[in-house]
């Protein structure tokens, strides 16, 4: 979070932290306006193309027919979340990433391109981990708007799910989220893995899942990444397949409307 900190600083000192200015991601902007200090990476990926009707979700797996899990991961990217890109990529497995919209700002390892290249989904988790029911309107659609922006910016494209900090949500979260186009992802199994850091238990407790379950984890935490072998091991000897959420429900699911399982 020092990296964003100091983006703050720089955004201040360059007169650009205006609501207005910051509502678009902020980030970019600010390499514009401070050209002794740009990035090159942030630049080029500010003219990334949007991909049309991104996800994509590979939907030769019907998850009516077959057993299906989706593994999610909240509040990156992190410090490990190249490391379980490696354990993914390694096990063919994908999964969907919720991510907070300034550790988004902060990567600077390029991690959501190649979560994007990989094949996985990536959610809306707000701009920083808010409890959304507690803001205004205003403050509501700053959090998930913000976030869409800075992902579009990074990444090219258009997030069309989202998870609420602390599955913390209410009509008008939903109202907010409808209007976004983002479809609301809760969970049926959760690791509790942000409480008990024993890669053990975390798969002990993932591997509970059965067919349509949404299994909630965390990708900041370094026993969870030890853990997804063992998990990803454990669900497929039972014959368990990996889906995204999109592939999961097999359509880009509804906007607004608050998904627990299949
Ligand atoms: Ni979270």
């Amino acid at each position: 979070m020092r990296v964003w900190s100091g983006l703050l600083a720089m955004m201040l000192v360059a007169g650009c932290g205006t609501p207005a200015a910051v509502k678009g991601g902020g980030v970019v902007r600010l390499s514009a306006r401070a050209p002794a200090r740009v990035d090159p990476g942030a630049l080029a990926r500010s003219l990334t193309a949007v991909q049309p009707g991104w996800p994509h979700p590979d939907l030769t797996v019907d998850c009516r027919e077959v057993k299906c899990v989706a593994l999610t991961f909240d509040d990156g990217p992190g410090r490990y979340t190249p490391w379980l890109l490696d354990e993914l990529d390694d096990l063919e497995v994908k999964a969907t990433f919720f991510v907070v919209g300034q550790m988004v700002a902060a990567d600077r390892d390029h991690t959501l391109p190649r979560m994007v290249a990989a094949g996985h989904e990536i959610g809306n988790h707000s701009w920083s981990h808010a409890e959304l029911p507690g803001l205004s309107d205003e403050g509501i659609a700053r959090e998930l708007g913000r976030t869409q922006d800075v992902v579009e910016q990074v990444a090219g494209v258009r997030m069309t799910v989202m998870r609420p900090p602390y599955g913390s949500t209410d009509a008008r979260v939903a109202a907010e989220t409808r209007r976004l186009g983002l479809a609301q992802i809760l969970w049926s199994v959760d690791t509790l893995d942000w409480r008990d850091r024993v890669p053990s238990v975390v798969a002990r407790r993932a591997a509970k899942a059965t067919g349509g379950s949404i299994v909630l984890m965390h990708d900041i935490h370094r026993t969870t990444v030890e853990a997804v072998p063992n998990v990803v091991e454990s669900l497929a000897d039972k014959g368990y397949r990996f889906v995204t959420i999109s592939e999961l429900y097999g359509t880009t699911p509804a906007a607004g409307r608050k998904y627990t399982e299949l």
